[in-house]
C-alpha cells in the first residue's frame, strides 16, 4: 500500500488495545545480508518489508542471490557464500536507507567486482567518511562525492585487519568494519567508547561466526564462512515507541504491544519514559533466537521533564522524535545534550522537531548538539507540520494529536513506508482519528 504525502489527525482521544508492530528494521537488514552471504538456506520470519529492507533485498537479488517472499511474510534466502555473489548490472539504489548503504559498503569492501551504491536526495546528503575512512585503512577502494553518496567500491588488492576506535557512537560504522573484517586478513577489532546496538554481533554468532566481545572491544577473525540458519525478527521497539509515547502521555490510555525487541542496546527510550514518570511494564520476557523480546504494557500518567542522561543517547537515538513529543506535554523542562548525531539522520531531527513543535505552540531552544523543551501539560495547539521527508518525525507528530486541541496536519510523510508500512492502519486501530 502506498503511503500518502500528507494526513490530518483529529485532536484528542486515547490510545488503547493490543497492537501488532512490524519487524525490527535493523535486525531485518542484517538477516537479509548475512543470509545472502551464508552457505545454505536461511528462513526469516517476521522480517520487516518496508522500503528500506526492500532496497537491501533488491541489492542481493542484483548480486544473484535468490530471495523468495512467501504469502505469510516469511523470506527464504538461498545463500551460496560470499564468493557466490555476482557482479550486479548497473548502480544499486539504496533509497532512503543509511543502514543499507553503510553496511553494504563494509560487506562489499572485499568483493571481486565493482559496484556503485546510490540513494535518494536525503541519503545523498548523509555523511559517509565515517565508513570510507576505516574501510580505506583496511585497503578498500571506495570513492565518494566529497564524503557523500554515491559510493563507488572497486575490488581491493588486499583487505587487512585493523583495530579501530569509533570516533562517533555508531552501530552502522561498527557493523561496516566487522562485515569487512569477515573478508580481511587477520583479526579486525572495533573499540566502542559507548555501547551501540549489537545486532550485528549477535547475528554473526547466530550464523556460526566466532567473535570476541570484551569491555567495549569486538573482534572478528577474517576468512570465516557463515552457515545458514533460521531467524525470527522481533517487533521493532523504534516503531512501537510512537504508540508507547502516545499512550504514556494520556491518562486513561492502556496499551499492550507484544513480542517487541528489548535488546538492552535499544531500550533507552523505555528508561527515559520511566524517568519522566511513565508507567511501562515488561512481561513475558523471552528470547527470539539471540534477541531478547518482551510484551510491553503502558498506562497513561502525568509525565514530568528530565535531564536526559548522556549514556542513554546512543541507545535511544531513533526514539528522540517521539520522546520530544512526550517532553512537550510534560510538566517542566526536558534537556538533551550530546546528541549531535540527530542532525545527521534522515533529516536534521533537532531542527525538524523544533520547527514542528514551535508550530504546535511549544517553547523550544536548540544547540548544535541538543534541545531544551519547555513542557506544557496543556498540550499542543494545532497546525500543519512538515516532516521534511523523515519517517520518524512524521510518526511523532501524528501521535502528538492525542494531546492537541486542534487538528494536526503532517506533510511530506510518504517516507513512513521505509520503516512502518502499515502505520496508518495501526494508528487508527490504536485510536487515532487519522485521514
Ligand atoms: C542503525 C544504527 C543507527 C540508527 C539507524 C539504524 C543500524 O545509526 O540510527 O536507524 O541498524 O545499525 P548510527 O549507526 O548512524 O547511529
Amino acid at each position: 500500500m502506498t503511503m500518502p504525502e500528507r494526513f490530518i489527525v483529529e485532536p484528542g482521544g486515547r490510545l488503547g488495545g493490543r497492537l501488532q508492530i512490524p519487524g525490527d528494521k535493523s535486525i531485518s537488514h542484517r538477516a537479509v545480508m548475512l543470509g545472502s552471504i551464508a552457505d545454505g538456506t536461511t528462513e526469516v520470519t517476521g522480517c520487516l518489508l518496508g522500503d528500506d529492507i526492500r532496497a537491501t533485498i533488491a541489492a542481493f537479488r542484483a548480486f544473484g542471490v535468490p530471495i523468495t517472499e512467501h504469502a505469510d511474510g516469511r523470506l527464504t534466502i538461498t545463500g551460496r557464500g560470499f564468493a557466490g555473489l555476482t557482479t550486479p548490472a548497473g548502480q544499486l539504489d539504496m533509497g532512503n536507507s543509511g543502514t543499507s548503504m553503510r553496511l553494504l559498503a563494509g560487506l562489499l569492501a572485499g568483493s571481486g567486482f565493482e559496484v556503485v551504491l546510490t540513494g535518494d536526495q536525503s541519503l545523498r546528503r548523509r555523511p559517509m567518511r565515517r565508513i570510507t575512512e576505516p574501510l580505506t585503512l583496511m585497503g578498500a577502494r571506495i570513492e565518494s562525492d566529497d564524503g557523500m553518496p554515491p559510493l563507488r567500491i572497486a575490488p581491493p588488492s588486499y583487505l587487512r585487519a585493523i583495530r579501530y576506535r569509533l570516533p562517533v557512537a555508531s552501530a552502522q560504522v561498527k557493523s561496516a568494519i566487522l562485515l569487512a573484517g569477515l573478508q580481511a586478513e587477520g583479526r579486525t577489532a572495533v573499540v566502542e567508547p559507548v555501547p551501540t546496538r549489537d545486532h550485528t554481533e549477535r547475528m554473526l554468532q547466530a550464523f556460526g561466526a566466532e567473535l570476541e566481545i570484551a569491555s567495549g572491544e569486538i573482534s572478528i577473525e577474517g576468512g570465516q564462512g557463515l552457515a545458514a540458519t533460521a531467524i525470527t525478527v522481533p517487533a521493532d521497539l523504534s516503531s512501537a515507541a510512537f504508540f508507547l509515547v502516545g499512550a504514556a502521555m494520556v491518562e486513561g490510555s492502556e496499551l499492550l504491544v507484544q513480542g517487541v525487541g528489548v535488546n538492552p542496546t535499544r531500550t533507552g527510550a523505555i528508561q527515559i519514559l520511566r524517568q519522566m514518570g511513565g508507567d511501562i511494564v515488561l512481561s513475558n520476557e523471552r528470547f527470539a533466537g539471540s534477541e531478547p523480546v518482551a510484551d510491553i504494557h503502558v498506562r497513561g500518567s502525568r509525565l514530568h521533564g528530565v535531564d536526559i542522561r548522556s549514556d542513554l543517547v546512543p541507545i535511544a537515538i531513533d526514539e528522540f522524535p517521539a520522546l520530544f513529543i512526550a517532553a512537550a506535554c510534560a510538566e517542566g523542562t526536558t534537556r538533551l545534550v550530546g546528541a549531535a548525531e540527530l542532525r545527521h539522520k534522515e533529516s536534521d531531527r533537532i531542527a525538524a522537531m523544533a520547527a514542528g513543535l514551535r508550530i504546535l505552540g511549544t517553547k523550544v531552544s536548540t544547540s548544535t548538539d541538543g534541545i531544551e523543551i519547555i513542557g506544557n501539560p496543556a498540550g499542543f495547539g494545532g497546525g500543519s507540520v512538515d516532516s521534511r521527508g523523515d519517517h520518524r518525525v512524521a510518526m511523532a507528530f501524528a501521535v502528538a494529536a492525542v494531546r492537541a486541541r486542534e487538528p494536526i496536519e503532517v506533510i511530506d510523510c510518504a517516507a513512513i513506508g521505509t520503516s512502518f508500512p502499515g502505520f496508518l492502519e495501526t494508528a487508527r486501530k490504536a485510536g487515532l482519528n487519522l485521514s
